[in-house]
């Protein structure tokens, strides 16, 4: 017996502990899982606790400039940790390792390495080097290599798969084909073994990861739908999404074919950005109003009962009262069921950080912001509550302890989602509700929200 406990602590002594931050997307967080799952193989544990870190990582964002400064506000503050603890290794990844290379080394020179977006899967070898100087590797021309399948993954109903990295759009405001490269697609068979293991491991949802999912394969000569098809063949997998489709490759032989596979969620994301004619052709967007609403009115002939959702930004260099006045009109005909909406962000290096000054006024940009998502509340009020009283099928994903129920038997609240993106929330009892997590149910909304649904158990 005491034995046993020598051993512990002395296994305890050795052990490294790994503290992974993310910022950005949901491409993000499927990377950082990627990484954690080499650095476990070389012994790494994973900590919630920056204090008690050995390593210590940021995944990073350069979409817009908040995210970039956050990350570098916290590699700034991990200096005093490193004065404490000479040994701890310090390390800056992805998007902004990316986009300022050097710049991070020279600026906060405690830092042991700066790996960009296609040198990141390599960590566990830079690990093993124990020099005085720091490593920057921020190429863009190299393939992926050290790319490992998840095996390990915690047992999670849903879970993110990258199929498509990089983007070749060059849209004017983006950074993204700057610090991601080119458009690369995953090979076919390398996601289907990596979705049966998931699936084996209990995972009942996968969401098909891309910046642009719909040219999936067309790098590698292979069609999305091929591998729509494919997984959907994989046993006790219930779901299939994908994120994001940009409109101008959103085509009718697509929805065609995701209307005839199963497991394909009735959602599509479909930023239109901006409803002004003249800002979409600045944005090098590639499509206009009047096509972006022919392409929702097809989608919904196809798939009536289908959830779309997009992505606008408000405040693009010279966007007059009327563009963002175009915008507002252009959710109103189309009526989409959300909207992530940003600031304009003036990104170095993207077309047009070059050629147009960030001209639109903080304030303006907010107030734009504000009366978007007022509009966007309405609207997801109003499709909500027309779902007051009908039945929808729901996939059981967390447990939550709910804190105002009156119920004392039914005092816990499960959260899933309907096929269409919708969260749904439903009051159970303990036993009830650690029985459900990773079914699918088909329950009776009761209340709608302009933000979620509630549903009552049958
Ligand atoms: N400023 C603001 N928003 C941006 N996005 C991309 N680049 C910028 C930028 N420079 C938004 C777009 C995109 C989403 C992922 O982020 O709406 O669809
Ligand atoms: Fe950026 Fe446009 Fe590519 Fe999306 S499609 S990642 S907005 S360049």
């Amino acid at each position: 017996m005491i034995e046993i406990n020598i051993l512990k602590f002395k296994m305890k002594n050795f052990k490294k502990y790994v503290y992974i931050k993310t910022f950005g997307c949901q491409m993000n967080v499927y990377d950082s899982i990627l990484i954690s799952e080499g650095l476990l193989e070389i012994g790494y544990e994973l900590t919630e606790n920056i204090e008690t870190a050995d390593l210590i990582l940021f995944n990073t964002c350069a979409v817009r400039g908040l995210a970039e400064h956050k990350a570098l506000s916290e590699l700034g503050a991990t200096k005093k940790l490193k004065t404490k603890k000479p040994d701890l290794q310090i390390g800056m990844l992805g998007c902004v390792a990316q986009n300022l290379g050097k710049k991070i080394l020279k600026s906060y020179p405690f830092v042991d390495f700066v790996l960009g977006t296609k040198e990141m899967y390599k960590l566990p070898t830079y690990l093993n080097y124990k020099t005085d100087k720091a490593r920057l590797e921020v190429s863009l021309d190299n393939k992926i290599v050290g790319y490992k399948t998840k095996k390990n993954l915690p047992n999670s109903v849903s879970v993110f798969v990258t199929i498509i990295r990089g983007c070749s759009n060059f849209c004017s405001y983006c950074i993204v084909p700057f610090v991601r490269g080119k458009e690369e697609s995953r090979n076919i068979d390398e996601i289907f073994d990596e979705v049966k293991i998931l699936v084996g491991n209990g995972v009942k949802e996968i969401v098909l990861l891309g910046q642009n999912v719909n040219i999936y394969g067309k790098d590698i000569n292979i069609k999305l739908e091929s591998l729509l098809q494919k997984l959907n063949e994989i046993d006790g997998l219930y779901r299939i999404r994908y994120f994001t489709s940009h409109p101008k490759d959103v085509n009718e032989d697509f929805i065609k074919s995701i209307k005839s596979i199963p497991k394909i969620c009735e959602h599509i994301h479909i930023p239109f950005q901006s409803g002004s004619n003249r800002i979409l052709k600045s944005m090098n967007r590639k499509y206009t109003r009047e096509e972006y609403i022919e392409k929702v009115n097809m989608i919904r002939d196809y798939i009536p009962n289908i959830a779309i959702t997009t992505d606008i930004i408000v405040g693009y260099p010279t966007e007059t009262e009327k563009d963002f006045v175009d915008t507002l009109e252009l959710l109103k005909v189309c009526k989409l069921d959300n909207i992530y909406s940003f600031k304009y962000s003036p990104r170095a290096g993207t077309l047009s950080y070059k050629n147009l000054e960030d001209d639109i006024s903080k304030e303006i940009k907010e107030k734009r912001l504000e009366i978007l998502n007022n509009l966007e509340n309405e609207i997801s009020r109003q499709i909500n509550n027309s779902l007051i009283g009908t039945s929808q099928e729901v996939l059981w994903e967390n447990l939550k302890k709910t804190k105002t129920t009156l119920d004392i038997k039914n005092n816990f609240t499960i959260e899933g989602r309907t096929r269409t993106f919708k969260k749904v929330f439903a009051n159970t009892s303990i036993q009830n509700a650690e029985k459900s997590i990773g079914k699918l149910e088909v329950v009776e909304i009761k209340k709608a929200t302009a933000y979620s649904l509630t549903a009552e158990r049958k």
